[in-house]
């Protein structure tokens, strides 16, 4: 069956792909969360999985210190039908990298593979992205105060007070915000905010957009655009921002602002709930 109909592969099983080398010095982890769009594994030094697993001896004690991935190795399920189209997916990436910058995002080495399935040859495509640390900032669940600090209890040792971490986080965020909006003006391009998991913080301050592969266009008119899984990732994203940048950072924006004036009208809100809620039943079926 080819991999990309499946829920779930394993490591073992990735290093029987035609185009991965499985005689290397690393080990392919199924990593234990996952989105809809990519199957996604840690790649580990196989010396660091051994470290796990014997231990070693720290200060006369056994320690089994957690082998941390040296990369994330992301394979995405989308169907290609041209390599013009596949590369058209990597300049998408590319704009996001230059509007974000590699502080930002999980930089990823995207690349193309000749996928042997089922006696065809099929392109797919597939990432080595930098593994990013941390915790996830869920827009979505907000409680009413004090978002940024408990994230930070979650965090282990962050090198400062929950005061410094979150003025941190707060700044890179400020900048998330505005490269995202010079993005939207200048490229008419959003990537997908909304998805769970798809924002981390780090126990160092930093804040990223690990999920590079959903970049969705903006329509300047009242089409609410659906992304290839049937989700209104656009409009959501938009949202997702407005939460961001008046919720969290608590910015002053000015109510005739263009981009929420447009996108989010209570009309259009109420339309991308019922197509949310529709892309939700589907899933559950
Ligand atoms: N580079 C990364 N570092 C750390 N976690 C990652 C990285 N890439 C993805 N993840 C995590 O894996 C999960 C799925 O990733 P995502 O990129 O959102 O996949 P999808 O494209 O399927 O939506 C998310 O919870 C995300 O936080
Ligand atoms: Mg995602």
């Amino acid at each position: 069956m080819d991999i990309r109909d499946r829920n779930i592969i394993s490591g073992e099983e990735v290093l029987g792909l035609n185009f991965i080398k499985g005689t290397g010095p690393f080990i392919f982890r199924r990593y234990y969360r996952s989105g809809l769009r990519s199957l996604i594994f840690e790649v580990l030094s196989a010396g660091d999985v051994e470290k796990e697993t014997q231990g070693r001896i720290s200060d006369g004690i056994r320690v089994f210190p957690r082998a941390r991935p040296r990369k994330m190795f992301r394979i995405l399920r989308n169907r290609f039908t041209s390599k013009e189209e596949v590369l058209k997916e990597i300049r998408k990436y590319t704009l996001l990298l230059d509007c974000l910058g590699p502080g930002l995002m999980a930089t990823s080495e995207e690349f193309i593979v000749d996928y042997a399935v089922r006696g065809k040859r099929e392109i797919v495509l597939c990432g080595l992205q930098e593994y990013i640390e941390g915790e996830i900032l869920d827009p979505w669940r907000l409680p009413d105060r004090g978002l940024l600090r408990d994230l930070f209890a979650s965090l282990p040792e962050t090198g400062a007070g929950p005061a410094d971490w979150s003025e941190k986080i707060r700044q890179n965020m400020a900048r998330f915000v505005e490269k995202i909006r010079e993005m939207i003006t200048c490229t008419g391009y959003i990537p997908d905010l909304a998805g769970i998991g798809n924002l981390i913080v780090t126990a160092d301050g930093r804040f990223k957009l690990v999920d590079i592969n959903n970049i969705v266009p903006l329509k300047p008119d009242d089409t609410i655009l659906i992304d290839d899984k049937g989700y209104p990732s656009c409009d959501v994203s938009v949202e997702v921002l407005s939460i961001l940048e008046k919720d969290i950072l608590q910015t002053d924006v000015p109510p005739d602002d263009p981009l929420y004036l447009h996108f989010l009208t209570p009309e259009r809100k109420k339309e991308v709930k019922r197509l949310e809620k529709l892309f939700y039943s589907r899933l559950a079926s």
